[in-house]
């Protein structure tokens, strides 16, 4: 059996030195293919590939009409927007992804974002604090909730929204439960988005909802960047010059976010919420161990498709 790393941002060298160690001591051999440019070199490298490990890299038909051996691919993390399920059903690959193991570097670089934010981004100008600030978590899953745990450090006040997790779950967190994303945006200072990109969440971050950020609000991003309007925010950023807006995921118009809002917009040039060496170690090792449980005892726990 031939397990292939296929990661155009790759993982740590350790993580792979772990997951190698994992699947050869399956009895499998592992084969890597990093920083690839085209797709010819991924059609190319799965044409005889049992099981395949990937990140955000995009699996679509073409990828599973060239994967002839194909019985599994784990996405290392936790949003799978970048595979097409229904093609993977139909070519009758499991498809799974790692929850939650690389939630804690996502919310710790949540932090780093929104320190940079208050702080002008560092240009010597007075800025100003988390404590006591209100923040908004969008989505309380994995990220969501480590977010909720270090926020409560800086002492900032917390209040979340999730269409899909009871008020209870939210409240037993020692976070305030509000009853709608319109609801949650009119309550806080600093919004951070944790919703995954879906047909009901693409560009549902517009110019309403954004515009109940109080003053001096800021809109963080490290979930999708499809999740954003960003035709709408930068004429709402434009009317609203107090808006600032931060993101791990650079946006289609970053040329224009940099011109326009030279001081009150920033975006990492790679995303980089999972990129630690611990998050690549564990979501690596997860999707591994996840490739030996399904081929060798059919466990498919976290399979996402149908
Ligand atoms: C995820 O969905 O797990 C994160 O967005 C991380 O994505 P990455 O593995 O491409 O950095």
């Amino acid at each position: 059996m031939k397990v292939l790393i296929a990661t155009q941002k790759p993982f740590a060298k350790v993580a792979v030195d772990g997951i190698k160690k994992v699947i050869e001591e399956a009895g499998y051999e592992l084969a890597l293919l990093e920083k690839y440019e085209q797709k010819e070199q991924l059609l190319d490298a799965v044409k005889d590939t049992d099981a395949l490990i990937i990140r955000s890299d995009v699996v679509d038909n073409e990828v599973f009409n060239a994967a002839k051996n194909l019985k599994i691919v784990v996405r290392a993390g936790a949003g799978y927007d970048n595979v097409d399920l229904a093609a993977a059903t139909t070519h009758k690959v499991c498809v799974m992804n790692t929850p939650g193991q690389n939630s804690n570097a996502v919310a710790e670089l949540v932090f780093g974002l929104m320190v940079m934010a208050v702080r002008n981004f560092y240009n010597g100008k007075s800025g100003t604090e988390l404590k006591g600030k209100k923040l908004g978590i969008l989505a309380f899953g994995n990220v969501g909730r480590n977010v909720a745990r270090i926020a409560k450090g800086f002492e900032m006040e917390v209040y979340a929204y999730d269409a899909f997790c009871p008020k209870e779950v939210i409240e037993a967190a020692g976070v305030h439960a509000v009853d709608s994303t319109e609801a949650l945006f009119e309550s806080v200072d600093i919004v951070s988005l944790h919703i995954p990109a879906t047909p009901d969440t693409k560009e549902s971050i517009n110019y309403a909802l954004v515009n109940k950020l109080h003053k001096g609000g800021i809109l963080l991003n490290t979930a999708r960047k499809e999740v954003i309007n960003e035709t709408e925010l930068i004429k709402l950023m434009t009317e609203r010059e107090d808006l600032k807006y931060v993101t791990d995921i650079m946006p289609v118009a970053d040329a224009e976010f940099k011109e326009k809002f030279a001081d009150r917009y920033f975006s990492t040039p790679k995303k980089m919420g999972a990129q630690t060496a611990e998050a690549n170690i564990n979501a690596g090792l997860a999707a591994a161990h996840q490739i030996v449980g399904f081929l060798k005892d059919g466990i498919d726990k976290f399979k996402v498709n149908k």
